[in-house]
């Protein structure tokens, strides 16, 4: 196939039909329809899992198609590491985080690749996620993990069950506007969620649903979600806008955190420096990108922690082990902790929060060799099906197993196979920041509770653009008084905490 030069692509829906040339060779759901095409029998309020069904069905990659949307998507371990070869596919920006612009415009996330404000962002705050960085966020992260402990201890006093995500919601909500933003939303002296995170569930709720409303009815359909979504929309600007106004009137400074550097810091090489528009953006995406997966990661981790009571005695085995009767564990007292690392890797597998990423081609190529793909053409990513495609994970791929991120078991993976915080130049962030703070939560919890599941509950799982396990309550009993011999501590470097993402390489 001939390349195409490297203008800058249309922006909005590009279908697959245009960008495929052989796409009559991608499987589709039977049944159908003229105009309508495969929205019958759709369930839309949760279209990852939706689609999970028909990967089931139609093989590691197909396509759906509503009205005159088609999409592909690909969960097939061969077709996803395909997809993460920088030099012919890069990120896109489309459907749900296209949907996203409104609020998060040009920022991190939700930024077009050829937007000049993308690398001036993420120059100036990569160092705001280096280890260093970490290490001083690492006390305000126990600070607030204790505002959490005090609230369990209360409920438990009680004999009340915890609300997980609710409560993990609260933690990683300030966790993030502390240490990011020197702001604290007083998350955990109030009853009812802050409505910073009322808003923000609003505008990704509605982001998804513009997903599978199709365009010319979307206007009439969500007239009145639209309606809502534009005051969530201003809700979350007010709110940055006087955090912002508050940093700028105050004296002192946030010591060198997020918002200093957003404000402060020039670009390296450039001299430039973020606009005050561009910063707005900045903020919501870190306080929204920052809380909503982590919370989720955490809830499905206690959910299988509470469901493998073996599994949890280990990880609290270690707990013990590496931190003895410490009151405050140090920041390399939690790197240490690699069975806990496992159990939250393990999760995100099997439930990855933020649960798809898109790729476009960055010129004519062939897809694993099969598939022609036009300059533009995308494909969307669906993680969790990656995350259990038999010929990589094997057959008892959904079983919960944090065994399978012992160090010689990811070696014998092919790479580019486990991809929870997305791929390439545009993957995560803020990733380290996420492991660190959920690994010590999760040891804190374990070394304090035993985790008690309500007998009726099964897993179900809401859809925002994230996924969370819905309705997951938690009963919590005292620590066992039997005594464990504590298991010897694993000193095996961490496998696929200290892979690049890009790579997959050790870094
Ligand atoms: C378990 C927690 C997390 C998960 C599963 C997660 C997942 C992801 C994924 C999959 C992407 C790539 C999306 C794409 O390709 O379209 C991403 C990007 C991003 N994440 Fe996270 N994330 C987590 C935590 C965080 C935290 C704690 C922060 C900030 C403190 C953060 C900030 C961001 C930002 C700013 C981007 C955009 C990066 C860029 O394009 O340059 N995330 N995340």
């Amino acid at each position: 196939m001939a390349e195409t030069t490297a203008t800058a692509l249309p922006r909005g829906f590009r279908g697959a039909e245009l960008g495929w040339p052989q796409l009559d060779r991608i499987p589709h759901p039977p049944h159908r329809l003229p105009v309508v095409g495969d929205v019958f029998g759709t369930d839309r309020r949760r279209p990852l899992q939706d689609s999970m069904r028909y990967g089931r069905m139609l093989g590691p990659v197909f396509r759906r198609k509503f009205f005159s949307r088609e999409i592909v998507f690909v969960w097939g371990g061969r077709l996803a590491a395909d997809l993460a070869d920088e030099s012919r596919f890069a990120k896109h920006v489309g459907l749900g985080v296209a949907n996203l612009r409104p609020v998060a415009g040009d920022g991190l996330f939700t930024a077009y690749n050829d937007e000049p404000n993308w690398q001036l962002a993420h120059d100036v705050l990569a160092p705001g996620f280096s280890r260093e960085a970490m290490a001083g966020y690492h006390p305000m992260m126990l600070d607030v993990a204790e505002q959490l402990l005090n609230r369990w201890d209360a409920e438990q006093a009680a004999g009340r069950a915890v609300d997980v995500p609710g409560d993990m919601t609260k933690l990683t909500l300030e966790t993030i506007a502390r240490t990011g933003f020197g702001h604290d939303f007083g998350s955990f002296e109030r009853s009812r969620p802050h409505p910073f995170v009322t808003a923000m569930i609003g505008t990704l709720t509605y982001a998804q649903r513009r997903n599978v409303v199709p365009g010319p009815l979307s206007s009439l359909l969500l007239r009145d979600a639209a309606r809502r979504n534009e005051a969530d929309m201003a809700y979350l600007n007010r709110t940055v806008d006087e955090l912002v106004r508050a940093r700028r009137g105050s004296d002192g400074s946030g010591s060198g955190d997020l918002l200093d550097r957003m404000l402060e810091t020039a670009h390296p090489e450039t001299g430039e420096r973020l606009a005050p528009e561009n910063i707005r953006r900045q903020v919501i995406t870190f306080l929204v990108a920052g809380h909503e997966t982590t919370s989720g990661a955490l809830s499905f981790a206690l959910h299988y922690l509470s469901r493998h009571p073996d599994i949890a005695a280990r990880a609290r085995d270690e707990v013990d082990q590496v931190w003895g009767d410490t009151a405050r564990p140090g920041y390399e007292q939690v790197a240490r902790l690699r069975y806990v690392r496992r159990v939250l890797d393990e999760s995100l597998r099997l439930w990855p929060t933020a649960p798809a990423y898109a790729r476009e081609a960055r010129h004519d190529t062939v897809l694993d060799g099969v598939h022609p793909m036009r300059r533009g053409a995308w494909a969307l990513v669906l993680t969790p099906l990656l995350h259990r495609d038999p010929e990589v994970w094997g057959a008892d791929a959904e079983r919960f197993d944090p065994d399978r991120f012992e160090a010689g078991a990811v070696r014998a993976r092919p790479g580019h196979t486990f991809k929870p915080f997305g791929t390439g130049a545009r993957a995560c962030i803020g990733r380290q920041f996420a492991l660190h703070e959920a690994t010590l939560v999760l040891a804190l919890l374990l070394r304090r509770y035993e985790l008690r599941p309500d007998p009726g509950y099964r897993l179900r799982v809401a859809e925002r653009l994230t996924v969370i396990p819905e309705g997951l309550r938690l009963h919590l009993d005292p620590r066992s008084a039997l005594a464990r011999t504590p298991a010897a501590v694993d000193e095996t470097p961490p496998p696929s905490g200290t892979r690049c993402p890009v790579t997959g390489r050790g870094d």
